[in-house]
C-alpha cells in the first residue's frame, strides 16, 4: 500500500501491523534498540514518538515515522517553533519515511506535558533540541493551529519541506470538525489532504497520564474508527487518506476487527511492550521499571538484552501477520485488507453476538467470522 501518492517521496509498504509512538525518554535505550532491530528484521515501521529521533532509532534499518509533538522536539528552533531547516535534516535520513503531527493521544486528550529538568540529560537535550537540565514544557496544543485551515497549512508545509507523506494523530472527542475538515479539503483541492490520519482510542496507553483522562475522556476506538471511516467515505476521501488505528489492538482478532471496519494499518504500543517483556508493573513514570523498558537506571536496564528482545519483537509481528492472514483466508478473501464489515460479529457481554454491519453500516451480514468482544 502506498501512502502519500502525490508526495515527492511516497511511502510504499506491505506492513499491516506497526509500532506505535513511544518516545526515547519514555522508553529506554535498550527498548528503542530492541524495537528498531525487531522491526527491521520482520519488516514494520517504528514511530519515534514526540521525543525526537535518537541514534538508537537509526542504528537498525527499520522504517521510521517521525512524530512532531506540540513541543516540536527534534525539529524546533530556539523559540520552540517548527524549523524548516531541522525538518529537512530529519527528512534527509532515508529511513524516515513519514511525518506525523500529534494533535492528541487517547490517554490524555487536551493535556500537555512537563519533562523535569533532572531528566533533561545532555543526550536528551541534544536529541530534543532543548537546554540541558531545564524543565521542558509540551503545550497542550500546537499554538499555531487554531482551525482546520491552519491544520491543513501545517500538513502542506511539512510535506513541501520534507517531500514525504504527512498525517496527524488524534483521539476523537467531538466529531463535528471532521465534516469541516473534509469540506475544506474538497474546497482547497485533494492535494491539500493529509496523507493519513491515526485514530487513537480513548483508552490508549502512556508512560504517565491522569487516571480521570485515561478513563473518561474521548471516544473508544469501537466508536471512533467506524465514525471516521464513514465520514471519509461519505466525502470520497477514503482512498486518498489512509487510516491508521490504535488502541488495545494486540491480538489477531482485534487487528482483524479494525481491518473489517476499514482501517488500512494498525499500530500498537503496549503489544510491543509486552513483546519486550513488560510485566505491567505500572511504574512507567517512576524510573523503577523492573524490566528495563521505561527506566534509565543502568542496573535495571541490564535485564533487557536488545538482541534477544528484538527476536521477540520480530516473532510477535510475524505471528500477528500470519494469524490475521489465516483469519482473512478463512473468511474467503485473498488478503487481510479485503476484510469487510460483514465478516465480523460483535460479541456482547451476555455472550451473544451481532453482525458488525448491523452496528457499523449497511453491508449485508454474510459469512460472519471474526468475533470481537465489546465492553
Ligand atoms: C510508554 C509509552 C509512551 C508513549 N509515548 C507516546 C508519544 O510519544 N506520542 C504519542 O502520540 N503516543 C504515545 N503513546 C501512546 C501510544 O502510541 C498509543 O497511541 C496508545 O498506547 C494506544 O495503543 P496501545 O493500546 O497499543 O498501547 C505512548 C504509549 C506508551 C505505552
Amino acid at each position: 500500500m502506498t501512502i502519500g501518492t502525490g508526495c515527492r517521496q511516497p511511502y510504499t509498504t506491505d506492513s499491516l501491523f506497526n509500532i506505535s509512538a513511544m518516545s526515547y525518554g519514555a522508553i529506554s535505550k535498550p527498548a528503542v534498540r530492541a524495537l528498531s532491530k525487531g522491526a527491521a528484521k520482520a519488516g514494520c515501521w517504528v514511530n519515534t514518538g514526540e521525543g525526537g529521533l535518537s541514534p538508537w532509532h537509526l542504528e537498525s534499518d527499520a522504517d521510521l515515522v517521525f512524530q512532531i509533538g506540540t513541543a516540536k522536539y527534534g525539529v524546533r528552533d530556539a523559540q520552540g517553533t517548527l524549523s524548516d531547516d531541522k525538518l529537512r535534516e530529519v527528512a534527509a535520513h532515508p529511513q524516515v519515511r513519514m511525518f506525523e503531527l500529534k494533535l492528541s493521544q487517547g490517554a490524555k486528550p487536551g493535556k500537555g506535558g512537563l519533562l523535569p529538568g533532572k531528566k533533561v540529560t545532555d543526550e536528551i537535550a541534544s536529541i530534543r533540541g532543548i537546554p540541558v537540565h531545564v524543565d521542558s514544557v509540551s503545550p497542550n496544543r500546537h499554538p499555531e493551529i487554531n482551525s482546520v485551515d491552519d491544520l491543513l497549512d501545517s500538513v502542506s508545509r511539512i510535506r513541501e519541506v520534507t517531500g514525504k507523506p504527512v498525517g496527524f494523530k488524534t483521539v476523537i472527542g467531538a466529531w463535528g470538525w471532521l465534516d469541516e475538515l473534509c469540506d475544506t479539503i474538497r474546497r482547497r483541492g485533494i492535494d491539500s489532504a493529509p496523507d493519513f490520519i491515526t485514530i487513537d482510542s480513548a483508552d490508549g496507553g502512556t508512560g504517565a497520564a491522569p487516571t480521570s483522562l485515561m478513563d473518561y475522556v474521548g471516544l473508544p476506538l469501537g466508536e471512533s474508527l467506524p465514525l471516521v471511516i464513514d465520514k471519509l467515505d461519505a466525502h470520497g476521501l477514503k482512498e486518498r487518506i489512509k487510516v491508521i488505528a490504535s488502541g488495545k489492538l494486540i491480538t489477531p482478532s482485534g487487528v482483524a476487527w479494525a481491518l473489517c471496519v476499514g482501517a488500512d494499518f494498525v499500530v500498537s504500543a503496549r503489544g510491543f511492550m509486552l513483546a519486550l517483556g513488560c510485566i505491567q508493573a505500572m511504574q512507567c513514570n517512576r524510573d523503577t521499571c523492573p524490566t528495563g523498558i521505561t527506566t534509565h537506571n543502568p542496573r535495571l536496564q541490564k535485564g533487557l538484552n536488545p538482541e534477544h528482545k528484538s527476536e521477540r519483537v520480530a516473532n510477535y509481528l510475524r505471528n500477528m501477520v500470519h494469524e490475521v492472514g489465516l483469519i482473512a483466508h478463512s473468511c474467503g478473501v485473498r488478503e487481510p485488507r479485503e476484510l469487510r464489515r460483514f465478516h465480523a460479529r460483535l460479541v456482547l457481554e451476555n455472550g451473544q453476538s451481532r453482525p458488525l454491519s448491523d452496528i457499523y453500516g449497511p453491508d449485508a451480514a454474510q459469512r460472519p467470522a471474526v468475533r470481537v468482544a465489546v465492553h
